[in-house]
């Protein structure tokens, strides 16, 4: 894997133009795609059932799928046989469903899917310490769930630094994903904090040259000489 990998969250792709505009981000050369999956419950907005999911994978089949699970457990045990169906290759959880993370991070892993925790911006690290070590990658969550579009919270700059440094002295291996409220312009802060797994809605999804959108992100994730 790339050191920096970028992730188009396909939310705010306009519904009558989906597969055009979805094949346009993926040939662009985007790392992943990150499917929003949302029940009403746990966050006030649905989004892609099971079965548009399984049209969605279909339509490029070979594009790694990153999916977020904001949903509670109930709605998450009921479906989440059919999403991995789709063969992501990494799917998280929110630690605010979950307290309790043994009994569905097994199942996943022992699939080789990468497993990871999400946490909204006003959830503390303290809540995901006792799985730290377990953890493929951990989700910093830089607006509250349930919409694109929405405006960065700085907050998430802090988190990443400490998770970072927890991981460096424990020699932990997650990677740190952010997802929310991103621009180009925040790429260098984020890169500096630590974070290896960038999500892009609105950003990436409706630039006219998202081609030239990924180059650039990729020269802002090099290192400064
Ligand atoms: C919010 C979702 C995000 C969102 C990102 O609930 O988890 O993935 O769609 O979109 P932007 O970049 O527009 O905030
Ligand atoms: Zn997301």
């Amino acid at each position: 894997m790339k050191n920096h990998n970028i992730g188009a969250s396909i939310l705010s792709i306009p519904f009558l133009h989906f597969i055009d505009a979805y094949k346009r981000i993926v040939e662009a050369g985007v790392d992943f795609i990150h499917l929003d999956i949302m029940d009403g419950n746990f966050v006030p907005n649905l989004s892609f059932s099971p079965s548009i999911s399984n049209e969605i994978k279909n339509i490029m089949p070979h594009v790694p799928f990153d999916i977020h699970f904001m949903m509670t457990s109930l709605g998450y045990q009921q479906t989440i046989k059919a999403f991995l169906a789709l063969q992501p290759v990494r799917v998280s959880v929110h630690a605010e469903a979950f307290p309790v993370l043994n009994e569905i991070m097994k199942p996943i892993k022992e699939m080789h899917i990468q497993f990871g925790v999400a946490i909204n911006p006003v959830t503390s690290i303290e809540t995901i310490l006792p799985w730290l070590h377990d953890l493929d990658f951990i989700l910093l969550m830089s607006v509250n769930p349930g919409f694109g579009g929405q405006t960065f919270h700085p907050d998430v700059l802090d988190k990443a630094r400490l998770l970072d440094s927890l991981r460096r002295k424990n020699q932990f291996r997650y990677l740190l994903e952010v997802d929310g409220g991103l621009h180009l312009s925040l790429i260098p802060a984020l890169v500096e904090c630590g974070i290896d797994l960038f999500v892009i809605g609105n950003d990436l999804v409706k630039q006219p040259e998202p081609r030239e959108y990924i180059q650039s992100f990729r020269r802002l994730c090099q290192p400064v000489s």
